[in-house]
């Protein structure tokens, strides 16, 4: 079997790796990434030693290379994960995220047709069903929920959705989409919300929570997302959706709170900061479809994979240090210098 994965120098991504690598020693593992600011190859410096696991450098909607790569290689199943991710960066330049996120699934669905990729599966995101309001806590995200976005990047991922879908119907490609919740954990961007307020309490910088802090987001140790698209990919019905998430609702604030308690900092840290643009208030995914059909269910609590995540951001702090001495300064400043 091999498998290719698509922004494997990101943070699922690479997550996704190192749970293959354990679940399926067997398997071979490509890793095309872009390597853009979100890339990261001494993430994978331990996937590389394993023979059966190759990285390419390119981009997923550079169509002639995409093409040559998948001629040559014969994939058996696709796992795309590459994308521009954060929403943030969507609402300051939404351009690379059309690109990326919409023209390159195309792309590598038109490679898969024209080499016989048997399983083309979509890693997608809970954010393309917009948000639930916060007076409403019997609300959740189910498969059927209408698609209704609100920030560019939202707005590509939901876009690519349909892409795929439409190649299912349309020509029959083996397709499968999963929407996850939020995700963290080992290699998380420092620019999300878990890894930053990590880095900046353990620096002693200010935690800028957006607007009031109220918003809710459904946190999922990653490692349950890596487990739940193995299912998928070869157990899941073909052409369905599958939503992933684990019932873990927290507001932004007491995420924050417990971070800066586990740090030993103080709560003086949190500075209210200009709330997000068009900012999604709840997000809360219904996985009944995914446990009905593939017996999945998440396996670490919050708490213990919030112990877990701190633990490993306090072991291996060359890795995250040496990102925010970079270039990530100046997006620093840009972001959150007059916010
Ligand atoms: P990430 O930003 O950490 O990683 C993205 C990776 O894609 C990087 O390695 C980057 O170099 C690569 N990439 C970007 N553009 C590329 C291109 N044009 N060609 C090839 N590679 C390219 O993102 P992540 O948080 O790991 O998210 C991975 C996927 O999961 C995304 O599709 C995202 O929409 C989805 N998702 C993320 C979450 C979350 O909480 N992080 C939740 C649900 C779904
Ligand atoms: O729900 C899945 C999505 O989760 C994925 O599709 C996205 O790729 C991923 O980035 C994530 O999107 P969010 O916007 O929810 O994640 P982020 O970490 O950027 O923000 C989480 C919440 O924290 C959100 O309500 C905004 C808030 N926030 C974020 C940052 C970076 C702050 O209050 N302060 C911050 O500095």
């Amino acid at each position: 079997m091999k498998i290719l994965v698509t922004g494997g120098a990101g943070f699922i991504g690479s997550n996704f790796i190192y749970y293959m690598q354990k679940a399926h020693p067997d398997y071979s593992l490509v890793c095309l990434d872009k390597l853009t600011y979100a890339g990261n190859l001494e993430t994978l410096e331990e996937a590389l030693k394993n023979p059966l696991f190759k990285f390419v450098k390119g981009d997923i909607a550079d169509r002639e290379f995409v093409f040559s790569l998948f001629e040559e290689e014969k994939f058996d199943i696709v796992v795309n994960f590459a994308a521009e991710s954060h929403v943030d960066r969507s609402i300051e330049n939404p351009g690379v995220f059309l690109t990326t996120n919409i023209l390159g699934t195309q792309t590598l669905m038109d490679a898969a047709r024209a080499t016989g990729v048997k399983r083309y599966h979509q890693v997608s995101t809970d954010e393309v069903y917009g948000d639930l309001p916060l007076d409403r806590p019997d609300l959740f995200f189910t498969e059927t929920t209408p698609i209704h976005t609100s920030s560019p990047y939202s707005a590509s991922k939901a876009s690519a959705d349909l892409l795929v879908q439409a190649y299912h119907r349309t020509f029959g490609l083996p397709i499968t989409i999963s929407r996850c919740s939020n995700n963290y954990g080992p290699y998380h961007f420092p620019e999300k919300l878990i890894p930053l307020m990590i880095a900046n309490a353990l620096n002693d910088k200010p935690l800028p929570v957006y607007g009031q802090g109220l918003n809710v987001r459904d946190w999922l140790y990653v490692e349950d997302h890596c487990r739940a698209i193995d299912m998928i990919i070869h157990n899941g019905r073909v052409g369905e959706v599958y939503n992933i998430g684990g019932h873990n609702e927290k507001a932004n604030i007491d995420v924050v709170k417990t971070i800066i308690k586990a740090l030993g900092k103080s709560e003086d840290l949190i500075t209210y900061v200009t709330d997000r643009a068009g900012h999604d208030m709840r997000y809360a995914i219904d996985p009944t479809k995914i446990h009905d059909e593939l017996g999945w269910l998440p396996t670490t609590t919050f708490d213990e994979g919030i112990q877990k995540t701190i633990d490993w951001y306090l072991n291996n702090r060359a890795w995250w240090e040496k990102i925010i001495s970079g270039e990530y300064q100046n997006y620093y400043e840009k972001m959150y210098g007059n916010r």
